[in-house]
């Protein structure tokens, strides 16, 4: 099949993380083709799947990649379609952490209200002190939340091989 993993990045841990689940799917025999939203009018047609994600800013999905899926929701409608956040769920500690499913839900909520996805995964990304503007400093620091780099390749890895199990079993239920 022809997978389309597009993705909305402002520091690149959104774009590291859709490349590692093009890697994972050709892995799987897929041809793949992983690009930013901005980059992509509405020239999807050819795509007969799609992953397509996000980093997180104050809840929700950047500009460009909300625009991806108005201006394209025709398209996404009858194919198959996975969606993934990249926030900073792990950087939390308690309570803070507990809210992360409350923030998975605020996140999915618009977007469903676009398209009926196969599903949805908040991966945590990278945050780095020199991505926030003063006041998000002060407040991550009051706050207690912890700088780094929180993405778990191993658990991209296993939902990018979900996909490709769900992809694989859709073509034989095409070849009966
Ligand atoms: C201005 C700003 C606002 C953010 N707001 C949120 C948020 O509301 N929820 C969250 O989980 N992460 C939030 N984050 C964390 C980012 O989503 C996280 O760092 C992610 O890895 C960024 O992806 P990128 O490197 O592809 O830009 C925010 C980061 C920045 C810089």
């Amino acid at each position: 099949m022809n997978v389309l993993i597009a993705y909305a990045s402002v520091h690149g841990s959104t774009a590291s993380i859709a490349h590692r689940i093009g890697e994972v799917l050709a892995g799987h025999g897929e041809r793949t083709e992983v690009r930013p939203m901005d980059e992509l009018g509405d020239g999807v047609h050819g795509h007969d799947a799609f992953v397509l994600g996000s980093a997180v800013h104050e809840m929700t999905w950047l500009p460009p990649a909300t625009e991806f899926v108005s201006r394209n929701r025709d398209v996404l409608a009858d194919r198959p379609v996975w969606l993934f956040s990249v926030g900073m769920p792990a950087a939390l500690r308690e309570p803070w952490r507990r809210l992360a499913p409350k923030e998975e839900s605020d996140i999915t909520e618009p977007l469903l209200r676009l398209l009926t996805p196969e599903g949805h995964r908040l991966f945590s990304g990278v945050i780095r002190p020199e991505h926030l503007p003063r006041s998000g400093r002060l407040m991550f620091k009051a706050l207690g939340f912890r700088y780094g780099d929180y993405r778990d390749w191993d658990d991209v890895r296993r939902w990018a091989e979900e996909i490709a199990r769900s992809l694989a079993a859709d073509r034989r239920g095409a070849a009966l």
